[in-house]
């Protein structure tokens, strides 16, 4: 499936602690206009259920464990988020669904422009009409 990227930050290792990063040209390719981050996940809860039309988004999760359910309404992939170092590079366009696999999970995003509720897809029969319709014309 396309649309999607698993990258391995950089990091620098020493006893007092491990220093992760990335950046603009190299693991991601736009800016970054916000950030948000979801906490205090309880163990099995379900959250996203959403495509976005333009927004790209960088993902990870810095402490528990958070599987990312990516559909683009043909196939559908699973992406584990579970160690601070990995972080999922999202294009625009894929519907995606979050799953806390660990109680007090946290979901750190980096999105590439402020909020607009306009760019949300909530509906999943909107979206497949939006894929095979609209998605190539934006
Ligand atoms: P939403 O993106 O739907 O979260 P999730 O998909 O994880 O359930 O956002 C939840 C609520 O928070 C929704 O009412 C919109 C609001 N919100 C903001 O006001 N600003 C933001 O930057 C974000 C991400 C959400």
């Amino acid at each position: 499936m396309k649309g999607f990227n698993v990258v391995i930050t950089p990091k620098i290792a020493a006893h007092e602690g491990t220093l992760s990063f990335f950046e603009k040209g190299k693991e991601i390719a736009f800016d970054i206009k916000r950030i948000y981050y979801i906490y205090d996940l309880p163990l099995g809860c379900r959250r996203g259920f959403h495509a976005h039309k333009e927004l790209q988004q960088v993902l990870f999760c810095p402490w528990g464990r958070v599987d990312v359910i990516l559909k683009d309404g043909k196939e559908q992939e699973t992406i584990i988020l579970d160690s601070p170092e990995k972080i999922l590079v999202l294009e625009a366009g894929l519907w995606r669904e979050f799953l806390s696999q660990k109680e007090g999970s946290i979901l750190c995003v980096g999105a590439s422009d402020i909020y607009k509720e306009d760019d949300y897809i909530r509906d999943y029969t909107q979206y497949i009409q939006w894929v095979n319709h609209e998605k190539n014309t934006i």
